[in-house]
């Protein structure tokens, strides 16, 4: 499959209103260093899409700043239920007109603080399609048998995988890269030759070996200094050839 390499930073629960601001300041300072050009972005992520996934009140930072960064906006999680009686979920109706890509869906995390099970992950999949926005369902060893009971194979044709263990999440221990090619081959014999990403400890360090083996990776702690995403950014590039 011919597409460009995923690289989709999470921000999860992290900044407050003024260091968003910040964020976007050191990002395109960052950028405006990386080249004397004035297309710098365009040049940047000539072969990789950068996405954000920002806390839901600062969405439409990543939307009004897209010109300018080339970064294409996520979000961490989408609510199971239509748009209605459902106080404080986010509806796919609430992020029309945002310009939402993908969103995460049962990421670790979901599960675990939020008792987030592969019923509700199908639900949510299904709202995300419904408004065209890609779901990127994060699973693992331990929940992925059960998913493929959970989803319908139709649904999960247009869906992305990430493997996600959640022993690599925030804890400085990265997967082997032999346990995600092996991870790989699991997913695609359940769900077919999907798009399949890695998140768990990535860093500028070791993103372009993962983006060998995987069609993009999710990066939680990394994309917080928006300084070091731009130079993740620049290692994941450098690594992926045009065309490749
Ligand atoms: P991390 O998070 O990069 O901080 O390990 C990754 C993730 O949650 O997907």
């Amino acid at each position: 499959m011919h597409m460009k390499k995923i690289i989709f930073g999470n921000l999860k629960s992290n900044k407050s209103s003024n260091q968003m601001k910040k964020w976007f300041v050191d990002f395109k300072d960052a950028i405006a260093k990386d080249s004397k050009k004035s297309n710098s972005e365009e040049k940047l992520f000539s072969n990789i899409e950068a996405v954000l996934a920002p806390a839901y009140p600062f969405l439409h930072l990543v939307t009004e700043n897209s010109s300018e960064t080339g970064l294409v906006l996520g979000t961490q999680d989408i609510s199971s239920y239509p748009s209605g009686s459902y106080t404080g979920a986010i509806s796919t109706q609430n992020l029309a007109g945002l310009d939402v890509k993908y969103t995460l869906v049962g990421h670790s995390e979901r599960r675990k603080y939020f008792s987030e099970t592969n019923e509700v992950v199908a639900k949510k999949i299904t709202q995300a399609l419904s408004a065209e926005i890609i779901p990127i369902v994060c699973v693992d060893e331990k929940s992925i048998d059960d998913l493929a009971v959970k989803v319908s194979a139709k649904d999960m044709a247009h869906c992305m995988v990430a493997y996600e263990p959640s022993s690599a999440i925030g804890s400085g221990k990265n997967a082997a890269l032999s346990d995600v090619t092996s991870f790989r081959e699991k997913v695609k014999t359940l769900f077919g030759d999907i798009p399949y990403l890695y998140g768990g400890s990535v860093n500028e360090k070791s993103v372009a070996e993962y983006l060998l083996v995987t069609d993009g990776v999710i990066i939680g702690g990394a994309s917080l200094d928006a300084k070091q995403f731009v130079s993740l950014l620049k290692s994941a590039q450098g690594e992926n050839p045009v065309g490749l």
